[in-house]
């Protein structure tokens, strides 16, 4: 790694996927010695600590969401030869919700604010036990699964699908749509792999519209309903504001559940102790998956833009430089959590976590993750018994991201309860 004399220097690189699957020495290591740190890779500036997290997500005139460029920040010919695919044959988002600040992310919130109320979270909450329930059912009489793909990828996909006009069946479709929408800010592609993920992102785009307008005229009790009838007396969306929010909710709301329950599970596994501390008190499940939000977060973290010259622990950040806000880091700090490398389903503050994000941006999901994660592991409790991992984990367990942790497989076998 090669930066210059005056910066501090860790011996690890956010681009090597080892350190992407396991980065908490490394985070360790930054939180003493560069809380703030700019990658030498792209410049883009991590920012670890609890305190500098706070920061960057609850002053947005300095720290816009209004990204600078490309989905990372930058603008190159991947990014236009994607961009070009929608301009001509699908729709140019607009940039809403997450993508801006306020006064104009005031109104998304607010309009956002009428879709997911908790009284429509509560009312989902029997249809979750249902897909959570049949999902069990269909591996309960073989002793073992594969959990990521057999559960925990289907319970929010196909929860997802029928909110939003696929049929359920269809939730592998889905996540490939969800995959092409991801697949620009996770990692680099060139100009041919961003057109190949725009055009499967263009069918979602062409599905979507139909099921835009269908509602349009006969609103059902979905998701999709509740969106485009949302404005009630204001102005209705666009159909470049549905295409973006819709966006945001599908790569929101999808893989990054799917990657909490995922490891929720994993880490009961590699914790017998708290396994056993969960079955003998079940009150303890609702602090064990925020527990588990903390200890290793869903999203890793995400970015900023600063509108202006910045300073965070004392480090110089120009105007429109890229600053990511690593919460996974965050939730590590231990000058907020004692121990933080220690997993304790106990911790009296766990839910202190920033892995819902801070401020104006704060996960608008967080209630429905939420639900899904008590429904889940409800079931799984009540009906899984002695839940071993069935072979030993691929020793880098996750797909390689900047920002999610999905994790490739994790094999199980059980008793039935
Ligand atoms: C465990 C699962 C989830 C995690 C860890 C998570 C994490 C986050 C985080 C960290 C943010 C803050 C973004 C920022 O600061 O820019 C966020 C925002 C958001 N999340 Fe989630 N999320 C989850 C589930 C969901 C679900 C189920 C949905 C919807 C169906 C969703 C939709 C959104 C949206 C639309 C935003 C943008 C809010 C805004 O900009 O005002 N998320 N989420």
């Amino acid at each position: 790694m090669t930066v210059s004399d005056d910066k501090p220097v860790i011996d690890a690189s956010f681009m090597d996927p080892a350190v992407q699957d396991d980065p908490f020495d490394v985070y360790a290591e930054m939180h003493h010695k560069c809380p703030v740190y700019q990658l030498p890779e792209n410049g883009m500036y991590m920012v670890t600590t609890y305190d500098g997290v706070r920061t960057v997500l609850t002053d947005p005139e300095v720290f816009s969401s209004r990204p600078s460029g490309g989905a990372a920040g930058t603008v190159n010919d991947a990014a236009l030869a994607h961009a070009e695919v929608f301009a001509e044959r699908g729709w140019v988002k607009a940039r809403t919700l997450q993508r801006t600040d306020p006064p104009e992310h005031t109104h998304y919130r607010k309009l956002l604010g009428r879709v997911f109320t908790n009284r429509r979270v509560q009312d989902m909450v029997p249809r979750i036990d249902e897909i959570t329930h049949s999902l069990i059912d269909s591996f309960i009489d073989d002793g073992e699964c594969e959990f990521v793909s057999q559960f925990a990828l289907p319970l929010p996909g196909v929860f997802i699908c029928e909110q939003l006009g696929l049929p359920a069946d269809q939730y592998l479709t889905f996540k490939r749509w969800a995959d092409a929408m991801l697949a620009m800010s996770q990692r680099v592609l060139s100009p041919e792999e961003a057109v190949a993920q725009a055009e499967i992102e263009l069918e979602a785009q062409h599905h979507l519209a139909k099921e835009f307008e269908a509602r349009r005229s006969e609103p059902r009790d979905d998701l999709i309903s509740a969106l485009v009838h949302a404005h009630q007396d204001e102005e209705p969306f666009t159909m470049e504001e549905l295409q973006d929010l819709m966006h945001q909710l599908v790569t929101g709301g999808f893989e990054t559940t799917t990657a909490a329950l995922g490891t929720a599970m994993m880490l009961l596994l590699e914790h017998p102790d708290q396994m056993e501390k969960l079955r003998a008190d079940r009150s303890l499940q609702k602090n064990f998956i925020e527990e588990s939000l903390r200890f290793d977060s869903p999203v890793a973290g995400l970015w900023r833009t600063t509108a202006c010259p910045a300073e965070v622990h004392g480090v110089d950040i120009p105007a429109g430089a890229s600053v990511h806000a690593r919460y996974a880091a965050a939730n590590r700090d231990a000058t907020v959590f004692d121990e933080p490398a220690v997993f304790d389903i106990e911790r009296e503050n766990a839910n202190q976590h920033v892995a819902f994000g801070l401020g104006n941006h704060f996960c608008i999901g967080a209630a429905l993750a939420r639900a899904e994660l008590m429904s889940a592991f409800t079931a799984i409790l009540d009906r899984m018994g002695d839940i071993q991992l069935a072979e030993p984990l691929d020793p880098q367990p996750h797909e390689f991201s900047f920002f999610l942790r999905p994790l490739k497989q994790l094999p199980l076998r059980f008793t039935k309860l």
